[in-house]
């Protein structure tokens, strides 16, 4: 089988990645990380869709034989158009997130969290609705907490006041399920546990993995997985364990993602 290709804004993608590998051992994957060019959470969609563009005709050099949109962002602004373009199937985070949380929710509230463009996109409420018009849907953005995991602060107190401030207004409607719609977030989600006991928290970027192996046949053998960025490679090593831990041995290269 042709690799699976992944991309996210940065380095998000790595959980939904670990969670790929960990339910398709004998599966080529291959990700892109748009570390040159990150966040895009605060970005028009113009920019996003340009720079999301960029990033699957990479993938799609490399002979991929679908599509993972690993990052909220993204999923939210430039998934139909993708789907649209690109000659293999595309996965996005918002659908299968969705599907979960409406599972897991017992009162039917359900809180999302994500960047400000896909907050503002509207896009999880519209599905969420899509699958029950019943449901009680809030959802807050959090542009602080994308830089904090970035720069190694998700086990500090920052991370704690910083999770518990932007959760209150979803615990104050009484919210049971909150969607991690931003694939950095999974990161804090201990945090996000502790400032708001009894709430279940999604992670978008794994449910899409399972939602992917539950479609493909894994490999035989053992998959590999090449990992690309935009930035520096070393400044990659750095901050992948955090997302990766600590004993992920990938190959990572650097490309020019303009040349896409
Ligand atoms: N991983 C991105 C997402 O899921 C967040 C980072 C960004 O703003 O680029 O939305």
């Amino acid at each position: 089988m042709k690799p699976i290709g992944i991309f996210d804004s940065g380095l998000g993608g790595l959980c939904a990645l670990k969670e790929l590998r960990a339910l398709m051992p004998g599966t080529d994957l291959i990700y892109f990380g748009d570390t040159g060019r990150t966040p895009y959470g605060t970005r028009s969609a113009e920019t996003i869709m340009k720079y999301a563009n960029q990033d699957a005709r990479f993938l799609m050099s490399q002979n991929v034989c679908a599509v993972l949109i690993a990052c909220g962002t993204v999923s939210t602004v430039a998934l139909n158009a993708l789907k649209l373009t690109l000659p293999v199937p595309v996965y996005g985070v918002v659908s299968a997130a969705s599907v979960e949380a409406a599972k897991t929710t017992k009162n039917g509230k359900i809180g999302v969290t994500g960047t400000g463009a896909t907050i503002g996109s509207g896009v999880f409420e519209h599905e969420l609705k899509l699958i029950n018009g019943d449901f009680e849907v809030h959802s807050v953005a959090c542009p602080l907490l994308v830089p904090i995991v970035e720069y190694g602060f998700a086990g500090d107190e920052i991370a704690y006041l910083a999770v518990k401030k932007y959760l209150e207004p979803l615990t104050d409607k009484g919210v049971d399920t909150v969607i991690l719609g931003c694939t950095h977030f999974p990161i804090l989600k201990k945090m996000m546990e502790k400032a708001a006991p009894g709430v279940t928290f999604i992670d978008s970027g794994a449910a899409a993995a399972r939602k992917i192996a539950s479609e493909f046949c894994d490999g035989d053998g053992e998959g590999t997985v090449h990992c690309y960025v935009s930035d520096t490679p070393s400044n990659f090593n750095k901050t992948a364990g955090v997302f990766l831990g600590k004993d992920f041995d990938f190959d990572v290269k650097r490309i020019d993602i303009e040349a896409y």
